[in-house]
């Protein structure tokens, strides 16, 4: 059973829990290397909190971790596993904990992985976070890392369908990830100078997206490029007396979250109806979440598992490790579980300044 007196010595357990995403083997190294640097031991969950529940976990060493930097995925693979809802949930974890001795958790992933970390602390199992989505949605940290690779990845798709939309005067849609928040598209098309970004903090009107169309048809642009992230708010009020905001089919995972995706083909339907032009819609998907990640992430992948071991050795845990400014630092994991970190204002006008 772990236990929190100020003392111990920390073994540590490293795990990627949730959706994978580019640097997580970066964080990965970085993490296992520290920890080898303080001459501490560490074992790896494999699967995310399935394995974490299934007792699979084993030791790691500087040797499994190398060349592994410019890696994507995660080498201990992971999963969207919520093992509280399964029977006797915490108490087979504290069992395989204590197998290992394993008495600190550092866990890698967005904010389910925060919700998951704060709720096993308040059950007496140690843990410290480190912040990773493509989403970059996670309160408390600047930026998380896997958030440049699938901007990138985004904007380089932008730039792609450009020039099909040009040759062939249509409207293209490109949707991207980033659930409920749209700190992708928001990014991506301002980097790919998109005619409209449609994100879910920002309500968009069907008649303001056919206005922003039509005044670049009449300047002498017979394309668009819209970006729509997939959760995007969109208000249907052409043709009809009670505007109603686009509803698309939704599931739910095991962290309870929504499964979101398809947006972009029910506007591509609602701008062909009203609009006499070629609509072509492209859904990203998992490709933003793939391969190789960029410097930037790796960098900052590496900078928060350093300093999340640090804390571990402190016994300083119940912590999430964070970006801010240009400061590796940390913040309670009570406080990142309370909210998302929304786009903000002054990012979005940025993009909005290109609209139409
Ligand atoms: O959180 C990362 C993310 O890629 C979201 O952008 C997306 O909505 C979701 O995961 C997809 O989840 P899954 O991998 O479970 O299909």
């Amino acid at each position: 059973m772990p236990n929190k007196s100020k003392s111990r010595n920390p073994i540590l357990g490293i795990i990627t829990g949730g959706g994978d995403c580019p640097g997580l083997n970066a964080a990965i190294r970085a993490v296992v290397r520290r920890a080898d640097r303080l001459g501490l031991k560490i074992y790896g969950v494999m699967q995310g909190f399935k394995g974490l529940y299934e007792g699979k976990i084993r030791q790691l060493n500087p040797l499994d971790v190398s060349g592994i930097v410019s890696v994507g995925g995660t080498i201990l693979g992971t999963s969207r596993f919520n093992p509280l809802k399964e029977p006797r949930g915490i108490a087979r974890i504290k069992k395989n904990l204590s197998r290992y001795r394993i008495n600190t958790l550092i866990n890698i992933g967005g904010e389910g992985t925060m919700r998951m970390s704060h709720q096993l602390e308040e059950h007496g199992i140690p843990c410290i976070g480190i912040p990773k989505t493509i989403d970059n949605d996670v309160w408390g940290t600047d930026f998380t890392f896997g958030f440049d690779t699938a901007v990138s990845i985004a904007t380089e798709a932008i730039d792609r369908l450009h020039t099909n939309a040009e040759s062939h005067n249509r409207i293209m849609i490109l949707e991207v990830m980033g659930r409920h928040t749209g700190w992708i598209a928001t990014y991506s098309g301002i980097a790919g100078g998109a005619d409209a970004i449609l994100i879910p903090e920002k309500v968009f009107p069907l008649s303001r997206l056919m206005e922003i169309v039509q005044h670049r048809k009449k300047m002498g642009k017979h394309f668009s490029i819209i970006v729509i992230a997939e959760d995007a708010k969109i208000l249907l009020d052409v043709g009809t007396k009670k505007p109603t905001l686009m509803q698309t089919p939704m599931g739910q995972d095991e962290y309870g979250h929504l499964k979101l995706g398809g947006i972009s083909q029910l506007l591509e339907i609602e701008l062909r109806q009203h609009l006499k032009m070629e609509v072509r819609s492209t859904i990203l998907g998992y490709v933003q979440r793939g391969g190789s990640p960029t410097a930037h992430d790796r960098v900052l992948a590496t900078r928060l598992g350093i300093i999340a071991v640090d804390l571990a050795k402190k016994n300083q845990t119940g912590r999430m490790v964070a970006l801010q400014g240009n400061k590796i630092t940390s913040i309670p994991l009570t406080q990142v579980v309370k909210k998302l970190k929304l786009v903000n204002e002054e990012i979005y006008k940025v993009g909005e300044v290109f609209f139409g």
